[in-house]
């Protein structure tokens, strides 16, 4: 059995992700914040929802999805029964060094999942405490397996990760967004506009992911001598595409 605190924003997300994708509902108790949220996503999904963090008595791991104002209360109820349990904290102030402090013996990770962990297509990055042994590292990966990739990476790069994988679905959906304008702009409708430019994204994130070569190669590949690919892409650096992004990361990072 697993157990959540909280099934916000990243919570929900992991949640869904991992019953969409296989998991089984009925091994998912999720202890609920103030709001019905909890409740009516268990409806949709088919998993338990208690009221008390004692209720996570019987799962052996317990991911802690709440904001950084709720986690300090909750790391307190947690610590009555903790004993034997994998604690894993998306919540983003949860460090190592302070879980370890409140949770005393306890193994405690921080993860800092995407959205995309939603449709099986996360990317979460996590640290482990020093006593995490394989088998228990083993035990997280095949349950965030269900929810996309699995990196373990030191603490100290977490945050950048966190910011590199997390803030930039946004971004991307920026780009996405403004793609569609310009295709609006040039006559597609709508519609037309968004298939083609999601469509794009996913097909040059698979084509990246699956080439051997590296993006600048796959960008080399499809702009041929004075072509109009070539054109566009001088046109992004003029207007400074790649600075932007390098200080929406900066900003992000602040
Ligand atoms: N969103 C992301 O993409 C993302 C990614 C990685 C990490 N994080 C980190 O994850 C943390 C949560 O972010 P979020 O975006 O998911 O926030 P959120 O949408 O506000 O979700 C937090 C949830 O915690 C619940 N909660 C509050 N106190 C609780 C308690 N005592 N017991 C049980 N549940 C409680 C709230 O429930 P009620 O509203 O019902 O009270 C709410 O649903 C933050 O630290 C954030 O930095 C977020």
């Amino acid at each position: 059995m697993i157990g959540f605190i909280g099934a916000g924003s990243i919570g929900g997300a992991v949640i869904t992700g991992l019953v969409k994708n296989g998991f089984n509902a009925d091994e998912i108790i999720v202890k609920g914040g103030h709001s019905n949220h909890a409740n009516l996503l268990g409806e949709q999904l088919g998993f338990q929802v208690v009221k008390k963090v004692k209720q996570l008595e019987d799962t052996d791991v317990i991911f802690i999805a709440v904001g950084a104002n709720a986690l300090d209360g909750v790391l307190k109820e947690l610590k009555e029964i903790v004993a034997g349990k994998l604690i894993v904290a998306f919540t983003g102030s949860a460090t190592i060094s302070h879980l370890k402090q409140v949770l005393g013996d306890a193994k405690v990770a921080h993860a800092i999942p995407n959205t995309p962990v939603k449709v099986g297509a996360g990317f979460t990055g996590i640290t482990y405490s020093s006593d995490f042994e394989d088998a228990d590292k083993k035990k997280i990966a095949s349950i965030m397996g269900y929810t996309g990739q699995l990196v373990e990476v030191p603490e100290n790069q977490l945050g950048i990760l966190g910011t590199v994988a997390g803030c930039s679905p946004a971004f991307l959906d920026v780009f996405i967004e403004a793609l569609s304008d310009a295709g609006v702009k040039h006559g597609l409708n709508r519609k037309l506009a968004y298939d083609a430019a999601i469509g794009m994204a996913i097909g040059a994130s698979k084509l990246a992911k699956q080439s051997e070569l590296n993006v600048s190669a796959l960008k080399d590949e499809v702009t041929s001598p004075g072509g109009s690919t070539i054109r566009g892409v001088a046109a992004l650096e003029e207007y400074g595409f790649r600075n932007a992004v390098i200080k929406a990361v900066d900003a992000a990072e602040e």
